[in-house]
């Protein structure tokens, strides 16, 4: 059983297609309460890393589903640059939920976090995500052999200066739209925190904190959401429009 949660798609692509090479089910987390899982099933989680460490979705979703700890735990990151000390970060994350047994894997695809980066071209994008689907047949491997990603080495503070960076740029008080609003409400209906609420026709971040997947940023039509000035005048990820063509 795969479950996995994605912001932009990079991660459904990935869930998608090792459940058809793995013959193994899938199941996205946003849609509810994961199925009755059979003893002789693997569990597979996909989703994207954050600041080297699980989205905090994800890890609300094993805390809430506390019994999927007793199966061992194979997670796939995908990513836009490297894994670096995630694989040890991660492995702490999931130990104080209860996962014991748990295998790292990471597959770097192509960076949608435009705060920082500028997201690649369609043409460069597509290569990297081509590169990345051919690497699938091998991690299928390293799952059923249960071999994890190597890691680079990490002060014992790395996970709370990890924590502290993510939960510092997940307040939603970064975000904000500009006057290319048309009101659609696409980014109320899509956001998988519930963050945001269309009032008079213009979206509200009504939550804190997000969980900070960006979909709404990139996926408005108009382009009208930023995340304080660093995203200005930058391009927005679609990956949907060269995966259908590409892979
Ligand atoms: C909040 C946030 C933090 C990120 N942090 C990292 C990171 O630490 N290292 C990295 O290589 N990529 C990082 N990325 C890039 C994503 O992991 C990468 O683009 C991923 O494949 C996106 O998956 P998705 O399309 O399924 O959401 C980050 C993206 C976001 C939105
Ligand atoms: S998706 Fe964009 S245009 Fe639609 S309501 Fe949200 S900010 Fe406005
Ligand atoms: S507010 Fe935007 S970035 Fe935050 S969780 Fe919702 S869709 Fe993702």
């Amino acid at each position: 059983m795969i479950i996995y949660f994605s912001g932009t798609g990079n991660s459904k692509l990935v869930a998608e297609k090792l459940s058809v090479l793995m013959k193994e089910r899938v199941h996205n987390i946003e849609d509810g309460a994961p199925p009755i899982i059979y003893e002789q099933e693997i569990l597979i989680l996909v989703a994207p890393l954050y600041f080297w460490t699980l989205p905090s979705i994800v890890l609300s979703y094993l805390a809430e589903h506390e019994y999927l700890n007793i199966k061992e735990l194979h997670v796939l990151m995908t990513c836009g640059g490297a894994l670096g000390a995630g694989a040890t970060l991660i492995t702490k994350q999931l130990s104080g939920l209860g996962y014991d047994k748990a295998y790292i894997h990471a597959l770097v695809m192509t960076t949608n976090y435009i705060p920082l980066h500028n997201v690649q071209s369609p043409d460069m994008a597509a290569k990297a995500i081509q590169t990345a689907l051919n690497k699938l047949p091998d991690i299928a491997e390293d799952i059923r052999q249960k071999r994890s990603a190597k890691t680079s080495p990490i002060l014992g503070m790395g996970l709370s200066i990890a924590r502290r960076m993510y939960d510092k740029a997940r307040h939603t008080q970064h975000f904000y739209t500009t006057n290319l609003c048309i009101g659609c409400g696409l980014c109320e209906r899509s956001c998988p925190s519930h963050a945001i609420r269309l009032i008079e026709n213009r979206p509200k971040w009504i939550k804190a904190k997000c969980t900070l997947c960006l979909r709404c940023l990139h996926h408005c039509p108009v382009v009208a959401i930023e995340y304080g000035k660093s995203t200005v005048g930058k391009d927005r990820y679609h990956p949907e429009k060269f995966f259908s063509k590409n892979n």
